[in-house]
């Protein structure tokens, strides 16, 4: 008992830390790892799991959360659609009806195209969607009227049920400046909630921050649907910038970089894979 409270304690004196360092980095959404050192994932030091349960469960953690780090709302999805078009990838016809279609997402590899099964309903310890060749897939639903266009993937049997997209989650060692040539930097695709088209990273409650106590930035429309139903990956970073980005499958986690020799260089070994869109037969 003693020991659990103790623990309480340590995980509070742990966050107000990181509400202070926070504070001074609001819009950047970088969580050094409290050892200084570049992991992928946080390492147990900079897990904050007990936190992460307290601010789920206690209203008056998540009173504060929402006062301290979730002050941005969820815009309209007629909000993102009232977008410029000349923001988005490509500038194609205006759309036409919308055409809610069902499926799932198929992860092949990007170098010879072997399946590695489907992108899975579950996560995994750190709150990421990675690749599951059982029955357990991750149902997802998208607008397939929306070819060569910015798309949100929305889902519907995601393990966290009231986090409604699949979204784009700022890499927990990143440094301030995004995805680009030359950078490590990377994003790990988990669940979360509807941003806008053509925004940048902003706060908002996401399967990460949920399993690990720390705040990320996320975006949810991060991918564009091509004619064949590949879903190519599209990033905007803090500063307006789009970068070519490449999806991988590292420490079997979906992810983005902007840099492939780079971030195996940090990281370690990657598959790269393509995405592609695969409609539930009837
Ligand atoms: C946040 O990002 C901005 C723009 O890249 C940079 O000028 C600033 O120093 C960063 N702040 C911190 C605390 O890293
Ligand atoms: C999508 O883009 C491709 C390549 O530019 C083009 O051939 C195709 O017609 C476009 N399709 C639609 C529906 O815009
Ligand atoms: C993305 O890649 C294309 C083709 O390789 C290149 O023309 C373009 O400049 C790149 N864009 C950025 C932002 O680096």
């Amino acid at each position: 008992m003693r020991f659990e409270l103790l623990q309480v304690a340590q995980a509070i004196a742990l966050f107000s830390t990181s509400v202070l360092a926070s504070g001074t980095s609001s819009s950047n959404f970088t969580t050094p790892g409290s050892l200084g050192i570049l992991r992928f994932n946080p390492g147990a030091e900079d897990m904050h799991t007990i936190l992460a349960r307290a601010e789920r469960e206690t209203p008056q953690w998540q009173g504060f959360v929402r006062g301290k780090r979730l002050p941005l709302g969820v815009p309209s999805t007629s909000e993102s659609r009232s977008t410029p078009s000349n923001l988005t990838p490509r500038a194609g016809p205006p759309p036409g009806p919308s055409e809610a279609t069902i499926g799932y997402l198929h992860i092949r590899s990007a170098l010879d195209g072997t399946s590695l099964g489907y992108a899975a309903s579950a996560f995994n310890s750190f709150g990421e969607y990675g690749p599951t060749t059982s029955s357990q897939r991750l149902k997802v639903t998208i607008d397939t009227s929306m070819v060569n266009q910015t798309i949100s993937i929305a889902t519907t049997n995601g393990q966290d049920a009231d986090l409604l997209f699949m979204v784009g989650i700022t890499g927990f060692s990143n440094d301030a400046s995004g995805l680009n040539p030359g950078k490590y930097n990377y994003v790990y695709v988990g669940a979360g909630g509807q941003t806008a088209v053509n925004v940048s990273p902003r706060s908002g409650d996401n399967s990460f921050s949920r399993a690990t106590g720390n705040p990320e930035g996320i975006e949810s429309a991060i991918f564009v649907l091509q004619s064949n139903f590949d879903i190519v990956p599209f990033w905007i970073n803090g500063d307006g910038s789009k970068p070519n980005t490449s999806l991988g499958l590292h420490e079997n986690v979906l992810f983005l970089t902007g840099d492939q020799d780079i971030f195996v260089k940090t990281f370690g070994s990657v598959t790269w894979v393509i995405l592609s869109f695969e409609p539930e037969l009837n």
